[in-house]
């Protein structure tokens, strides 16, 4: 098993770039797969038209395409899409700052934003809008993984730990480590089988249902920036709490597969779960109006809203940055988006 999860991490940074990947494929698929069972019946024509793909898995099977993609060079200009490196002072402080930790490159926040303007886009040509559906599918996954909205230690990749007697980063075993000891693999198996136990947590009687009408809370599809910062906020807030609470010192160099991994689990579960629902709650906005997600079934559908331009705040900003906020940002474009400098992680 052990083994197992160790090839599949390396096998994740050479194919997927792993390190700031988010979610393995077992994350991301699973988070698909929970929001394929909430889409409203024109979501479902809406999505399987642009992605070409009528088989039971159509929005998995297009969940990490984001993170192949990057890694071409086509795609290498959103590396940085993949997370917002909030510079805030855990574990004493936790939280996201749009002006502060979206730098001009851009970050997850204004991904989000983009692509939810781009996918219905009618100017736009077929594939870049089934571009901007992958990316929107991918980077909700993303932005649900605690250490891709937090800057400390460029989102904990420089966090060295072991993890089942591995050597491993803080990152890595939030990625991909946890979720797989926890599910016994990554195949698309494993993430049916993991769907399947989340979403009845999820449904009326599961251990969820009565927290899931809650993750539905602030979404305005008129303002993706502050549906997606509201997200962020969310993540962010389990980086005090649950992934650095005695801060960097308390992780560092430690064998975390004990209590460390019994205290991040049902963070990690919950976090796929609410990743789900909103993600499906997000494309039913986007392609009926209706933000909710019916958790028994569904009745009549609004109209289509159009989105009429690009919010405003997408401009640049004039943020004075501490100097060791410019430090660490420096460290972060010096380490870059992906696997890191050749070789590291080998
Ligand atoms: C999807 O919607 C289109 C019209 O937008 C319709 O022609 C088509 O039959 C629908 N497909 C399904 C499977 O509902
Ligand atoms: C959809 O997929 C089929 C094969 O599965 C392919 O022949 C067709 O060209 C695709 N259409 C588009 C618009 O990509
Ligand atoms: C929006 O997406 C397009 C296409 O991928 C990209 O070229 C552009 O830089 C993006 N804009 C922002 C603000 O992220
Ligand atoms: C597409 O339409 C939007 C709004 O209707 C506009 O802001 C944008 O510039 C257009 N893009 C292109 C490439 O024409
Ligand atoms: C973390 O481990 C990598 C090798 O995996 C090593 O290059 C790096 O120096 C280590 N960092 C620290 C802070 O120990
Ligand atoms: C949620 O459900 C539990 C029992 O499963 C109950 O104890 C708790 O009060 C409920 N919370 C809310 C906010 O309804
Ligand atoms: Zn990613």
């Amino acid at each position: 098993m052990a083994r197992i999860t160790a090839a599949s991490t390396i096998l994740s940074c050479l194919l997927f770039t792993s390190p700031t990947a988010a979610w393995g494929s077992l994350g991301h698929n699973t988070v698909a797969l929970i929001a394929q069972s909430f889409l409203s019946p024109q979501t479902v024509n809406f999505t399987q038209s642009l992605l070409n793909d009528t088989s039971s898995t159509f929005l998995a099977n297009v969940a990490t395409w984001a993170d192949s993609y990057r890694s071409t060079a086509e795609g290498r200009f959103s590396g940085v899409f993949h997370y917002i490196d909030a510079l805030d002072t855990p574990p004493e402080s936790c939280d996201v700052d749009f002006d502060r930790d979206c730098p001009e490159e851009g970050c997850i926040v204004s991904a989000i934003a983009n692509y939810t303007t781009r996918v219905q886009s009618s100017n736009l040509s077929f594939v870049e809008r089934q571009k901007a559906l992958k990316w929107v599918i991918h980077f909700v996954g993303d932005i649900h993984q605690p250490l891709h909205v937090e800057n400390l230690a460029v989102g904990g990749n420089q966090i060295n730990v072991t993890f089942e007697g591995e050597s491993a980063n803080l990152h890595r075993i939030w990625d991909s480590d946890m979720p797989e000891k926890l599910i016994g693999g990554y195949a698309m198996a494993d993430a049916q089988d993991w769907s399947t136990s989340l979403l009845a947590d999820i449904k009326p009687g599961g251990k969820y249902a009565n927290q899931s009408a809650t993750w539905l809370t602030g979404l305005n599809l008129e303002d993706p920036i502050a549906s997606s910062m509201h997200w962020a906020q969310d993540s962010n807030a389990y980086v005090c709490s649950t992934v650095v609470p005695e801060g960097q010192e308390g992780v560092e160099g430690k064998e975390l597969e004990g209590e460390y991994y019994d205290s991040a689990i049902p963070v990690i579960q919950q976090q796929i779960a609410k990743a789900g629902v909103r993600l499906a709650a997000w494309l039913n906005l986007i392609v009926t109006g209706q933000p909710g997600v019916s958790l028994t079934g569904y009745g009549a559908v609004g109209n289509k809203i159009a989105i009429e331009s690009p919010p405003a705040a997408w401009g640049k900003r004039d943020v004075k940055l501490e100097d060791w906020m410019v430090e660490a940002r420096r460290v972060r474009r010096a380490f870059g988006s992906d696997c890191g400098p050749a070789g590291h992680h080998h």
